[in-house]
């Protein structure tokens, strides 16, 4: 795998993340008129899940599933075996998971929720405590849907928007060990760690951080999972921010990691630039228990409910996580838009995290009581006012608690995801111009209220509309300024 530097000065002296890479196929893009963009929003019921990509510009929502994948995973997903059992496509996978995560036995799933489900359903019971660095809306989910629940354990760093600290993701070791003996270790199956924890800003752990969690584990004797989905960015950053890792390789970066967790699971839809998922681990015994609920809820178990054209693109994917050419585009590309839209005043998640830029609703929506929903709000105003599709990372994506009362998220997030080497920097560019706009403007956004609440994961399908006309608003002071520009 390729160790080229990714480190490529300019003469003029400025940080601008080239692209290693070069664009062979490409999607035609439309960008809407306002009108229209406002159209789509009443008809979405303002949640940026409900847009199709016909009326979206740049699909910021996510990177799962997102992710430009690579000549040689499309290529590999020509000679795919298919066969329902022993799959040389799957042998290829088991293969590649040895080499890049270093766990022996893999049981593939269709994504990484359904991963969650598994455990959940083979560990988590009635009145069980899962203790984690901070939860995953989905690992949530499947946790309290099997009668358990949460302990998130972050120190209070991870919780500032404008912070130096280079492992915000580290999970609190002495609540961890406070948390364990107040509960009591048969209460708790498992301890999780997410990689780049996702719900605070895409934000690290260290490996030092891992290592300490895993001596309590050891101590107490309870299992340490790993959530990897997302442990190809967190291993670059370590390479970049912790000394000891600064001249190690992908690889051995994160080997280190899997080689401290009992049990690694995955979505592959992020990890490896494909879709599916994987749980691996070393532990024959965990592997077994396992096993049964893989054929029940997935698949046979050399498919896991994915095609084998699938299989073979994840096996490659793993392999190019190691290359730090390709890992290093979004997290560099993150770190230019952080930058340059911090430097026009709007409240951005700092340090760059990975996965997408972090915009803090709270600051830049603070006329916006929760109540009404201020991530939600700008995740609106924001798609209507440039067509960038973000996603609301706040209370509306909180779960109600057992009373039905909300649980208001600790931070109000606009996530604008950056998927790898999808983008181009003036795209990136445009995205930085019009945040700035809108936070010039940003008296103009007002709150939303719900017209439909599902009762689970409520964001996805949830429909809201604005507390007033705001909307109308916004819309007259854009064609103020921008006349008749798109
Ligand atoms: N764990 C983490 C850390 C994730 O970010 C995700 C998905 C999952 C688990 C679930 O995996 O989607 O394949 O079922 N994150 C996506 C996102 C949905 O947009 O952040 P999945």
């Amino acid at each position: 795998m390729s160790d080229q530097s990714v480190n490529i000065k300019f003469y003029n002296g400025k940080n601008i993340p080239l692209e290693l890479h070069k664009v062979r196929v490409v999607q035609k893009l439309n960008l809407v008129p306002i009108e229209r963009r406002l159209e789509a929003l009443k008809e979405g019921g303002f949640n940026t899940f409900q847009l199709t990509t016909l009326d979206v510009f740049l699909d910021m929502l996510t990177d799962s599933g997102t992710n430009a994948m690579s000549d040689n995973q499309i290529a590999a997903m020509m000679r795919a075996d298919d066969a329902y059992a022993g799959s040389q496509s799957f042998i290829r996978l088991q293969k590649a998971v040895q080499d890049v995560l270093g766990k022996k036995y893999l049981l593939p799933v269709h994504q990484g929720r359904a991963a969650e489900n598994i455990l959940s359903k083979a560990y988590v019971k009635k009145g069980s405590l899962v203790p984690m660095n901070y939860h995953f809306t989905t690992a949530l989910a499947h946790i309290t849907e099997n009668g358990g629940s949460i302990a998130e354990l972050l120190y209070p760093e991870a919780y500032k928007i404008d912070s130096v600290c280079p492992f915000k993701g580290n999970m609190n070791i002495e609540k961890l060990e406070e948390t364990i003996k107040q509960v009591g270790v048969e209460k708790i199956p498992y301890i999780r760690m997410e990689a780049s924890t996702n719900l605070i800003g895409g934000q690290p752990f260290s490996v030092q951080n891992l290592r300490d969690v895993r001596a309590i584990a050891t101590k107490y004797g309870i299992k340490l999972v790993l959530d990897a989905s997302l442990l190809g960015e967190n291993a670059y950053l370590v390479k970049q921010r912790e000394e000891e890792f600064k001249n190690k390789s992908m690889a051995e970066i994160l080997l280190t990691m899997t080689d401290l967790a009992d049990i690694v699971y995955f979505s592959a839809r992020k990890l490896s630039s494909s879709r599916g998922g994987g749980i691996c681990t070393n532990n024959e015994a965990f592997s077994r228990e396992l096993e049964p609920l893989v054929p029940l809820f997935e698949g046979f178990l050399t498919y896991g409910g994915i095609s084998v054209r699938e299989v073979e693109a994840m096996a490659v994917g793993l392999y190019e996580t190691l290359d730090e050419t390709m890992i290093c585009q979004s997290p560099e590309f993150i770190k230019y838009l952080v930058y340059a839209a911090k430097e026009n005043g709007v409240p951005m998640i700092t340090p760059p995290g990975v996965l997408g830029a972090h915009v803090d609703a709270m600051q830049f929506c603070s006329h916006i009581p929760q109540t009404q929903y201020p991530a939600g709000a700008l995740a609106a105003a924001f798609f209507l006012i440039s067509g960038v599709r973000g996603m609301e990372r706040g209370s509306v994506s909180n779960q109600r608690d057992e009373n039905g009362n909300e649980t208001y998220a600790d931070m109000e997030l606009l996530r604008l995801a950056v998927p790898r080497r999808v983008f181009t920097l003036s795209q990136v560019m445009y995205v930085v111009d019009r945040l700035s706009w809108l936070y010039k403007n940003r008296e103009l956004i007002g709150g939303l209220k719900f017209t439909y609440e599902p009762p689970v994961l409520r964001f996805f399908m949830g429909k809201l509309t604005p507390v007033s006309d705001w909307p109308e608003k916004l819309i007259a002071k854009f064609k103020e300024d921008f006349g008749d520009s798109l």
